[in-house]
């Protein structure tokens, strides 16, 4: 089969990896992937989010299967494009995607199927909004309605950080339309976890658990980015715990969906605040979380092909999955001055001779521009497309640059955490670039 991932990141690196250890993929593009994924798939130099751009690619290479990893695509209607044109692919579709597109459509949706999540109100018009503030005591959690690359949610600690916050989503418009409505909410305590799960309409079925670390510093300070790392399983869950999570939220959330007509297929993240009173929803993504993907996807024993078509044709019920005992960690080496402005371009150095339990997702990365050979590979290309290079081996040539903020994910497996995180840390002592920076407590239970 020929199959095309959609996107660049250490996330589509790891569904590549994994997706090439199939004995039915022939061949993977990836558009737009990056260096790392170079080594696995033919990259193709097409935006996630030049919709009619994939379609034109997917159609002309005769591609039997997608999968699509970012959410701006899902949001944007990839999924009901794709299937216009006949092609299979994994994801939800656009009216399914609302659920991490609209913030409002989300606490609807819960409160309509009695779900626990933090009380809440939506507000269009910024006087009432300012009216609302403090409303649930403090802090107060302000979030911005749409799509804001993970940043559109604030904790305002008083009113005048609460009077900017409003002022800065709703008449700024720093998130451009997202911001056209605002969801107030209660602010939840206890110990945040994410639940993947594949969903093919009518079965969910969650994923081996993982933990990912948010915030750029160790102990859980600083701002907020797309995630510094993730390890699995998670530490904070327990067979009661998941139960729980089952019975008061995953299967509400699938009977609801077949209530509202939502046909979901794909993976749907539920992220989760435990606290004393039970697990309450923060948020649906319509994805694989990034980077708890790249520690779940190494613990995965099945076939991920075997799992997405099942997904697709709505067989979930009789596929088998299969995990792994292992303990993996990944720690992911972002740009300096990340999650705020970075530079770009710097030359890492390191990425080669790594032991087998280590695998390098790479998420940020290029090959530098003067290198004659980083030409990515076009439809036509046969380029570096290699079956055998599915253990993740590293790109070939030593010119490999930084092109993001998070840059590369160093994971490792082993049979227990300590081993796990030991490799992890001696793997990273030997990569560098400018300005380099990472969590030193990716797999400690922060709280
Ligand atoms: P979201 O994009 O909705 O996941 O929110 C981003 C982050 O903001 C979450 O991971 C939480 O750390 C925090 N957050 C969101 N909603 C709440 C809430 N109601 N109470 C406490 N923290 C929250
Ligand atoms: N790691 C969080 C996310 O993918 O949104």
């Amino acid at each position: 089969m020929k199959l095309l991932i959609v996107g660049g990141g250490g996330r589509e690196h790891a569904i590549a990896w994994k997706l090439a250890q199939s004995p039915r993929v022939e061949r993977i593009y990836c558009s737009p992937g990056n260096a790392g994924i170079s080594s696995i798939a033919d990259c193709v130099p097409i935006q996630a989010d030049d919709i009619a751009g994939l379609c034109a690619f997917a159609k002309e290479s005769a591609i039997d299967f997608a999968v699509i990893g970012p959410e701006g695509p899902l949001a944007a209607g990839i999924v009901d494009e794709f299937e216009k044109l006949g092609i299979r692919v994994f994801g939800p579709n656009k009216k399914c995607a609302q659920l991490e597109a609209s913030k409002a459509f989300t606490k609807q949706f819960l409160d309509r199927h009695c779900i626990p999540t933090a009380r809440y109100q939506e507000f269009t018009d910024i006087k009432e909004a300012i009216l609302a503030i403090g409303i649930y005591g403090w802090p107060m959690v302000i979030k911005a309605d749409g799509l804001a690359a993970g940043k559109g949610v604030i904790i305002a600690e008083d009113q005048a950080a609460a009077l900017s916050a409003i002022k800065e989503l709703m008449s700024d418009k720093v998130f451009g339309s997202a911001g056209d409505k605002l969801v107030i909410e209660e602010f939840l305590t206890g110990i945040e976890a994410s639940v993947l799960c594949f969903v093919d309409g009518k079965t969910i079925v969650p994923m081996a658990s993982a933990q990912d670390y948010k915030k750029i510093y160790d102990g859980d300070k600083g701002p907020n980015t797309g995630g510094m790392g993730a390890y699995s399983p998670s530490l904070i869950f327990n067979e009661e715990l998941e139960n729980t999570i089952r019975n008061l939220i995953l299967n509400p959330t699938l009977a609801g969906f077949m209530a509202d007509g939502l046909d979901f297929k794909g993976v749907l993240f539920v992220g989760l605040m435990i606290g004393k009173d039970g697990p309450k929803v923060i948020e649906f993504n319509v994805r694989f979380g990034d980077p708890e993907t790249q520690s779940v996807l190494m613990r995965l024993d099945t076939d991920l092909l075997d799992i997405m078509e099942s997904v697709v044709d709505g067989r979930l019920a009789d596929q088998q999955i299969k995990w792994s005992e292992d303990r993996t960690i990944c720690v992911v080496l972002a740009a300096g001055g990340y999650p705020g402005e970075y530079s770009k371009g710097d030359i890492i150095t390191g990425l080669d001779a790594m032991p087998e339990e280590i695998l390098i997702f790479h998420a940020g990365t290029q090959f530098a521009e003067d290198d004659p050979e980083t030409k990515i590979a076009g439809p036509e290309a046969v380029g570096n497309f290699s079956l055998a290079a599915a253990k993740c081996s590293p790109p070939s040539r030593s010119s490999v640059v930084t092109a993001g903020g998070r840059v590369l994910g160093v994971c490792a497996r082993a049979k227990t955490s300590e081993e796990a995180s030991a490799k992890v840390y001696q793997a990273i002592d030997k990569i560098t670039f400018n300005g380099v920076q990472y969590r030193k407590d990716i797999g400690i239970i922060v709280e």
